[in-house]
């Protein structure tokens, strides 16, 4: 499986890059799973926010192929493009700060079809 997440350069931690990582097929059930296994095998910087597991709290809502999710709950797909919900509020790659997010009325219903 391979994924692309949408992260801070290190090298210029202030912009953005795409980076593909490519991930054995273990059976993974979520894009938060898919996460961890990159901190935990690939990269330890990797940055992502995991809380509930269950869909519940929104702290790891993420952006996946353009749609806003809670990423926890939502399947990883081969070719999945994965990035921070907005870039004006990313705290570090995946990461964004939810309070700032409601001091400019972000809503997901924004995004609802
Ligand atoms: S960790 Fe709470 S909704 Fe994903």
């Amino acid at each position: 499986m391979r994924i692309t997440l949408v992260r801070n350069d290190p090298q210029d931690p202030a912009t953005t890059r795409r980076y593909d990582y490519e991930l054995p097929d273990v059976g993974l059930s979520s894009i938060s799973s898919a996460l961890q296994l990159l901190s935990r095998t690939k990269d330890s910087t990797i940055g992502y926010y995991l809380s509930c597991r269950r869909g519940m709290c929104a702290c790891c809502v993420v952006r996946a192929n353009g749609a806003i999710c809670t990423a926890c709950v939502t399947p990883v797909v081969d070719g999945m493009v994965i990035e921070p919900i907005r870039q004006d509020i990313q705290v570090c790659d995946t990461v964004v700060d939810l309070s700032m997010a409601k001091d400019h009325q972000f809503a997901f219903e924004d995004e609802a079809p």
